[in-house]
């Protein structure tokens, strides 16, 4: 058998379609537009590249968006300062500041110093917490868990009932995913299992699974005699094992390898996420997705 790949890449094409015909009816009803502005504390190069196209797709949607980069000693206090200015802007409905933050910050702080109702990533307790109850308390889910549970919807996988095993269990991917695939409601009432590093018998549950999220951090890490005849994989790993030169650009660029060995797996698994051009180009779409539901819930409260 070979799988159906799911696409990163196409999917979000299909959103952000969704997004842009809503920017313009509201701006047309209420004259207003989404407002997202990302918050870049020194100069890391993956971060900087991660912030420009973050950008560059809110402006491609007619957000408006403010790339607010600062320089690496820039102290906590002026952070907290600077936050507070975009939490008290009504023009501004999402605010993102880049993670890691240099190592004098305390990251914890800066997090919960945002808005819970301006936390676009999804990262504040509160919003934690909506994403724990579930249901009509949600406001905003993390980017990358909300695009993978997107990627098994719009791929027709049948989550109801369904074995889900995670593979990970970061703030970031893991317990959210986990958290969002058990919850009541369409797209989710699943049975699910996340497992770890410490887990006494990590291939036993990957067999079981239909669906199985893999975000370990790990190349390679799940063999094709884990997978389960047509199961659905959703590799969330982007691990770079070395540098090649790019046909298109003829710059150096980085080898990225999932944590699934995708080649054998392909021909197990009745779905697969590629590596790159899957998971990954889902979360800028799903910040943009949050950041015109913020809008939205700023219209139905004023
Ligand atoms: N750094 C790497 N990924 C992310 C993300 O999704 N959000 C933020 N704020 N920082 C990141």
């Amino acid at each position: 058998m070979t799988a159906k790949l799911v696409k990163g890449t196409e999917i979000r094409e299909e959103i952000l379609k969704e997004i842009a015909e809503d920017v313009k009816k509201i701006k047309d009803e209420h004259g207003k537009v989404p407002g997202l502005v990302t918050i870049l504390v020194g100069e890391n190069p993956a971060s900087i590249s991660y912030v420009t196209a973050k950008i560059k797709t809110a402006k491609e949607l007619g957000f408006k968006e403010i790339q607010d980069n600062q320089p690496d000693d820039l102290a906590e206090e002026d952070l907290l300062a600077l936050i507070d200015k975009y939490n008290g802007d009504d023009t501004i409905h999402g605010i993102l500041v880049q993670l890691p933050l240099p190592k004098h910050v305390n990251e914890k702080r800066i997090l919960n110093a945002i808005d819970p109702d301006k936390d676009v990533d999804g990262f504040h307790p509160v919003n934690v917490g909506r994403l724990m109850i579930g249901g009509s308390e949600v406001k905003f889910l993390p980017c990358t868990p909300a695009g993978i549970q997107e990627m098994i919807v719009r791929a027709g996988v049948q989550t109801e009932g369904a074995e889900v095993v995670v593979v990970g269990r970061s703030n970031i991917v893991g317990k959210p995913i986990a958290n969002m695939l058990l919850q009541k409601g369409p797209g989710a009432n699943a049975t699910v299992t996340v497992v770890h590093t410490r887990t006494k018998d990590l291939a036993g549950h990957c067999k079981r699974a239909d669906i199985l999220v893999v975000a370990a951090g790990v190349p390679d890490l799940v063999k094709p005699e884990w997978i389960k005849p047509g199961a659905c994989v959703i590799d969330v790993g982007v691990n770079r094992v070395g540098e090649k030169i790019s046909e298109k650009t003829g710059k150096k660029i980085a080898i990225l390898k999932g944590d699934v060995d995708f080649d054998a797996a392909k021909e197990i698994a009745g779905y697969i996420t590629p590596v790159p051009g899957g998971v990954g180009p889902m979360t800028i779409t799903m910040l943009m997705k949050n950041t015109l539901a913020s809008l939205k819930f700023s219209l139905e409260k004023n």
